[in-house]
């Protein structure tokens, strides 16, 4: 145990102020220590992990040996407080502020419309903060990168890129202006109904209006900490904590000393490894021992065979410093480091390299480590010291295997790293395959090298290492020796695939899956490698006219597409809507691209969202106790242990709740029995969340198994396990018509479920008063009157002593409709108990765990056609799993099932859904509500069609497409003309005929990458199918200053409701924004509200306030008509004198939605959207790797109420689908525990993932009569389009086999991972691979679609 003395004072810096901290804990980070100890809430918590980039700040110190001041940006919530001893840190408050001054780049993603939730705005600013401070016209390559560790979950990152992009020193937009392929670019003659350019705008914002950057304006380096890293301290410095010392020597011999003294005590650098472990594994090391303030891990030399590099530089460093090298030294030399800097570029973010050191990359020997496997094969040796002396080990498979003869002694460590240069004859390569291109962690990785005799192609060394295949890097030196003295040619390819395969050795149940496709990427890089070598040697052979030349077998020009990976590239695009008529009033703010009215707010970090509110006296914090049985009995809980721990207040537990505890089918807490891995059972109050953590891990619950236990969908098809009876809809005579038609297919499709990933996890605060049993609560909520009803009922009190605030939503997306209420609820129950304030935040584990998601789906189709493609009949069955409780299942089958049939006008139909009730957590609403899943049956149904009739698809979808005015499925009719405009702009736009031709040439020439393209209809119905959702109300008060203070029932989620909300009021009382506010959504101004959902929250609560102003308007009259030269102040205070109510409610009730399910008709729906999206992708046959090449989306939103707003809207539910349908998969244990619990295995897309064109058009001159203004809801909408990408890698894969002669109809899986992909693609090398019998082995995951 450390010695209890006293501890040094911590020193260091944050936005310009000294911070002393005489008792820091160790176990603190600094994003806990901002926002706690400091009140700087600006910096968000999103996942913990150092994953998402929400608490990005910007930390300087200056480097020993350049003495320059380094910046660098971060991930505060894995960064040590005791680490940054003589740092600065920047956090966004002190970058700028609304309240003095703000800074560009804040200024300009705000009103370039980069925030939407604003919950990542903070870390994206942060992000491209600390870009600027290195390069004040950095390049849109150092852009992209420096934004690639930063998620959004709403807008797409279009628009954050195009603020960055202001700054660029090359920023010129879309990369084919003046090329004449270019939209702007088109001539007169353009014959696009989009047309006349007079009235399309195609900018959002005005570049000219933003400050200019000046790099003078900068807080300075603080000289207190200039002056100490002069002369740095020497002296050892200590830090103690409850429970961990944190030692800090200031010598390499101290570090020496104390390493001998301490052999189990860890070294701590950049702790992304360690914090992991600690966290998520439960090692605890009582001392930390820190080298930070060790120049002589930092050192780096340089000679003529290698080159070291200090243990203690970052990745970063080490990148700039190979960047360097290789600059210098010929190509020969540099292979190595070329194949290292290949996989710095995509090794985890840019925030996690400036952290992360390269000893602790080394020492941590992470299976999926992506420079060891280089390392090893490049012959590194590893400089080790100790007090004894020092030693070098090899990087050797010993030293990555962790056996002692190869290994660190306890008392050693690693002081720096040798690189050897390559040499003539010696090639090296890089390979790796991860869920997405960037900031993910690999699914295999391999290093490479060969080594010929001069001027021959005979083997003289080899090594292969490959990551991601076994518990540690594997080499495989057993096949690379039986190589040695081999030919490069096709044999020894052959033969080394089959000994790798052999050698490389996978199970069936081998931990993280993906088995089968792991073992053909082992194949599939030596096969990569085999050509590029293949090819080098061809260079090198030239000059060198060796007598066996001839051994060189040529690479036909169609295998060379096998060698180029994907470059990351920046996107570019255009947004195209419909100015505003030159006669609209100026001060009129409606149709146009007005900022999000908290823009600014999110980019200085002064937003407050529900965790931002300080602490409130006396108040306790909450933390969730969960099951970890599926199906269980629940025989005992034993709170003794945790009740004793130090702070802990209470365990509340079902037997607190003096009302009702749910419903029958859907526990609160659980009594007796649990449903679901993740069902809540009681909730720890405790004065920290880190003792409330602490606590829950000492809760014994025994259970007894219980059967059946379901996950999958076809596993409650076999129990007969529902939640609700089958929902169906009919029409024509399916059984005749299948009679009649030229063919039938039949197919199947499985569409995975999605998390909904806002980026602020659940939270809410509830605080009790003291009088007449009143509660206020503070709730991330979509639904706030829910959770109002639910508290009430739980605790058995009247609705009207429960206040729920909700100021804004760091994102919802369907997520936080149902959920918040049971939070608050439980939350509630904590301070009814105990009598205190209860702050409840989840973390993003137990967000993931607990919450649910969208359902995954299975669908059956059969449909019959004749051979001109017209559909004659069509049958789909589609099967949800709804979870463990009934939630929203049956909601979902019905508009599964209304709006199953898209774009399409077929006369024979049966449509049927069911819900399953499986062992796994609830489903719940998500963004499009069963239509992304259900219509992809459509979709891929038709693409069928397509294959077999030997027609592409887009004439399958035109041929049966509505086209006039009809009735849908369920009698309801509408008018397809916009329909038919979108599908027809997206046509045209795109060029969609003529790259087609580009694609099939492209194709042709190219085997190992295949290109795709597709587009895709959409008509998607907004709105609820029940009348009594569509009203809203809203209250609006006139002060007599004249100041308009504007209430109304939406939440504020991201989508810009308040901003559209104050559009309206401002052109219906006739006066600018400026006059107009709106602070919270409150059950207290505007009762009985409904979610903020479906689409239509704008559309029903922009009536409500029109009508309140429209009120408040007539009362004005008189005045007005008496002074109509007066000012608005003046009229106000003339109205008051007259003692006229400045105060109104307004009221919409909105349209009579009903559906009669016994006949099958209704109206349920008040309008639908239209839209059409192209996508063209490019696939990498042996990786599964795709990239986007481009996406040209067309929607209809009438008369936009804000296009900045819609597009946004528009681009950010793509991106959203564009992850639905590829890289978000949810895996869960065959115990159905949920693996997928953070951004590390669950995979949203980056920044990087968004197409590299990306063009959003709004259609012009469309008009809808029910809507306020003709505007439309656009929330959910373009969700759907996102599988144009799917249909566009789904086309590259058919393109891939048809050429290889395999069956076209294949099984459609969502999502298309590049395993999937890689998969499909079937060939030599997937045939190879030996596949195991299911029925021997327990997988790792399940499926559960
Ligand atoms: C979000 C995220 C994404 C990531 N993505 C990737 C990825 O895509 N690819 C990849 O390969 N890796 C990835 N990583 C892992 C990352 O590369 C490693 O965590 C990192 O390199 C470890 O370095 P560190 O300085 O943070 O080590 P620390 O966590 O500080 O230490 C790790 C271990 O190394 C030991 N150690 C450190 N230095 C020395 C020394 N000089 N001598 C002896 N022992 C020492 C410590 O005792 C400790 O046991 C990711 C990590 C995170 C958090
Ligand atoms: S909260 Fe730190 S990276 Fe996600
Ligand atoms: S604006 Fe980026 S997460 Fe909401």
């Amino acid at each position: 145990m450390p010695c209890p003395s006293r501890s040094d004072e911590l020193v260091f810096f944050v936005n310009g102020r000294k911070v002393i901290e005489r008792n820091v804990d160790p176990e603190v980070t600094l994003l806990s220590f901002l926002r706690k100890n400091l009140r700087l809430t600006g910096t968000k918590y999103a996942c913990g992990r150092g994953g998402c980039g929400a608490c990005t700040v910007m930390v300087s110190k200056r480097d020993p040996t350049s003495r320059e001041i380094r910046h660098f940006s971060v991930t505060a919530c894995l960064v040590p407080i005791c680490s940054l001893y003589g740092a600065a840190v920047t956090t966004v408050e002190g970058v700028g502020s609304i309240k003095t001054r703000l800074h560009p780049v804040q200024e300009r993603i705000a009103k370039s419309h980069g925030t939407q939730c604003g919950f990542c705005t903070p870390g994206m600013v942060m992000s491209m903060y600390t870009l600027l401070r290195n390069y004040p016209q950095p390049s849109e390559e150092q852009l992209l990168e420096a934004l690639g560790g930063n998620l959004c979950r709403c807008t797409g990152y279009r628009p954050i890129l195009a603020s960055g992009q202001t700054f660029c020193l090359e920023s010129n937009g879309c990369q084919q202006k003046g090329t004449g392929k270019c939209c702007l670019d088109l001539g007169e003659n353009d014959s696009s109904s989009l047309g006349r350019k007079s009235d399309i705008c195609t900018e959002l914002f005005v570049k000219e209006e933003f400050q200019p950057l000046d790099p003078t304006q900068e807080l300075i380096f603080p000289p207190e900490l200039l002056r100490l890293a002069e002369n740095p301290e020497k002296r050892t410095l200590t830090f103690h904590g409850e429970r961990v010392t944190w030692i800090s020597p200031g010598t390499f011999k101290d570090l020496l000393e104390l390493k001998a003294k301490h052999p189990e005590a860890p070294l701590i650098l950049g702790n992304t490894s360690l914090g992991a472990t600690m966290r998520s594994k439960g090692h605890f090391h009582p001392i930390l021992l820190s080298p930070a303030r060790i120049p002589e891990l930092n050192v780096v030399s340089k000679t003529n065979d290698g080159l070291t590099i200090g243990a203690g530089c970052s990745l970063a460093q080490v990148k700039d410093i190979l960047a360097e090298r290789v600059s210098e030294l010929p190509e020969e030399k540099t292979q190595t480091y070329r194949a290292l800097l290949k996989h710095l570029k995509s090794l985890a973010s840019q925030q996690i390299r400036h952290m992360a050191s390269l000893g602790g990359h080394i020492i941590s020997r992470h299976s999926y480590s992506d420079l060891n496997p280089i390392l090893a094969v490049g012959n590194a040796t590893l400089n080790l010291t100790s007090e004894e002396g020092t030693r070098q080990i090899p990087l050797s498979e010993h030293f990555l295997a962790g056996l002692a003869s190869g290994d660190l002694k306890p008392e050693e460590i690693l002081e720096s790293v040798y690189i050897p240069h390559s040499q003539k004859w010696e090639f090296m390569s890089a390979f790796r395959q991860a869920q997405c291109q960037q900031n993910a962690l690999p699914d295999v990785n391999a290093g490479m090298r060969v080594l010929f005799k001069e001027g021959t192609d005979i083997i003289e060394d080899l090594g292969i290492t490959y990551g991601g295949v076994g518990a540690a890097t594997v080499s495989a030196h057993e096949s690379c020796q039986q190589l040695l003295g081999r030919h490069w040619d096709e044999l020894m390819l052959d033969e080394a695939c089959r000994r790798l395969l052999d050698e490389v050795s996978l199970p069936g149940w081998a931990p993280g899956g993906r088995v089968e496709f792991k073992r053909t990427l082992v194949v599939s890089f030596f096969f990569k490698f085999y050509l590029q070598v293949l090819q080098e040697l061809k260079k090198l052979i030239k000059p060198f006219p060796v007598p066996n030349s001839r051994r060189y077998p040529e690479i036909s020009d169609r295998f060379l597409s096998a060698l180029e990976d994907f470059p990351g590239t920046v996107p570019q695009g255009v947004q195209r809507y419909q100015s505003v008529d030159s006669r609209q009033p100026l001060q009129d703010p409606v149709g146009r691209p007005v900022m999000h009215l908290s823009g600014l707010k999110h980019a200085t970090g002064e937003a407050e969202f529900c965790d931002d509110i300080p602490v409130v006296d006396k108040e306790l914090c909450m933390a969730l106790v969960t099951s970890t049985r599926a199906h269980a009995k629940i025989l005992s809980i034993d709170l003794s242990e945790a009740l004793e721990l130090p702070g802990v207040v209470d365990v509340i537990t079902a037997k607190d709740i003096p009302g009702t505890n749910g419903t029958k089918d859907d526990k609160l807490l659980a009594v007796d029995e649990v449903l679901c891995v993740g069902q809540i059972i009681c909730a720890v109050v405790a004065e920290t969340d880190v003792q409330a953590k602490r606590a829950i891990e000492k809760i014994k619950i025994t259970y007894e198994e219980l059967e059946p236990i379901i996950f999958t969908i076809e596993d409650a098809i076999k129990h007969n396990s529902f939640l609700c009876p089958e929902k169906k809809l009919e029409q024509g005579n399916i059984k005749e018509a299948f009679e009649k038609v030229d063919q039938i297919v039949e197919g199947e499709v499985h569409v995975g479920g999605q998390e909904h990933f806002y980026m602020e996890t659940q939270r809410v605060l509830v605080i009790p008063k003291t009088e007449d049993k009143e509660l206020n609560i503070y709730v991330s909520t979509q639904d706030p009157a829910h959770v109002q009803k639910t508290v009430s009922s739980t605790l058995n009190i009247p609705i009207n002593r429960i206040t729920c605030h909700v100021k804004r939503v760091g994102g919802g997306f369907g997520g936080k409709i149902g959920r918040p209420a049971v939070f608050g609820a439980i939350a509630a129950l904590g301070a009814l108990k105990t009598g205190h304030p209860i702050r409840l935040v989840l973390d993003r584990e137990d967000d993931m765990l607990i919450t649910g998601g969208r359902h995954p789906l299975f669908g059956k189709y059969k449909v019959g056609f004749m051979n001109n493609g017209r559909i004659k009949a069509l049958d789909i069955e589609c099967f949800i799993n709804g979870g463990c409780t009934l939630d929203d299942s049956e909601l979902v089958t019905e508009f599964l099932i209304l709006k199953l049939e898209n774009a399409y006008k077929i006369r024979n139909l049966r449509f049927r859904g069911r819900a399953c009730l499986t062992n796994l957590p609830s489903n719940t609403a998500f963004r499009g509500f069963g239509f992304p899943q259900g219509t992809l049956v459509t979709e891929s149904c038709i693409t069928a069609v397509a294959a077999k009739c030997g027609l592409p698809p887009e004439k399958i979808r035109e041929k049966n497409m509505y086209r006039t005015v009809d009735k849908t499925i369920y009698k309801q009719a509408f008018n397809p003309e916009s329909l038919i405009r979108c599908w027809n702009e997206c046509l045209d736009t795109s060029s969609f005929h003529n790259r087609r031709m580009q694609v099939e040439e492209f194709n042709k020439k190219n085997y190992w990458k295949k290109r795709g393209i597709a587009v895709i209809p959409m008509k998607f119905s907004v709105g609820f199918a029940s009348t009594s959702y569509h009203q809203a109300a809203a209250l609006v008060h006139i002060y007599t200053d004249g100041s308009v203070l504007v209430t109304h029932g939406g939440n504020e989620l991201g989508q810009g409701i308040h901003t559209k909300m104050l559009q309206v009021a401002s052109r219906e009382l006739k006066i600018p924004m400026s006059y107009l506010h709106i602070c919270e959504t409150s059950t207290a101004t505007v009762p009985n509200t409904i979610a903020t959902a479906a689409s239509i929250g704008a559309d029903i609560n922009g009536r409500a306030v029109q009508n309140a102003c429209q009120i408040l308007l007539k009362r004005l009259e008189p005045i007005i008509k008496k002074n109509p030269e007066g000012t608005w102040e003046e009229w106000i205070e003339a109205a008051f004198e007259q003692r006229i109510s400045l105060s109104a409610t307004g009221y919409f009730r909105g349209y009579k939605a009903f559906m009669d399910w016994e006949k099958g008709e209704g109206d349920p729906f008040p309008y639908y959207v239209y839209g059409a999206a192209c996508s063209e992708v490019e696939i990498d046959c042996l990786t599964g790797a795709y990239k986007k090449i481009r996406t040209d989306i067309v929607m209809d939103a009438c008369c936009s109420l804000n296009p900045a707003i819609d597009i946004g809207q528009i681009e950010g539910a793509f991106i959203q689908g564009m992850g639905l349908y590829t890289t978000e998969e949810l895996k869960y244990s065959p115990e159905g525990v949920l693996y997928s619990r953070g951004p590390d295995e669950y995979k949203i897309p980056t920044i990087s993932d968004v197409p590299e064109e990306f063009n959003v058009s709004l259609l012009p001159s469309s008009q809808t009569p029910l809507t306020i203004y003709s505007s439309k809801g656009l929330g959910e909408s373009g969700m759907f389009l996102g599988s144009s990408v799917f249909f566009a890698i789904t086309d590259a894969v058919a393109a891939a086999r048809k050429e290889r002669d395999i069956a076209e109809d294949f099984t459609v899986k969502s999502p298309a991972t590049p395993e999937w992909v890689r998969m499909a693609c079937a060939d030599r090398f997937t045939e190879m691979i030996p596949r195991d019998d299911p029925k021997t082995f327990k997988p790792w995951s399940i499926t559960v679609a």
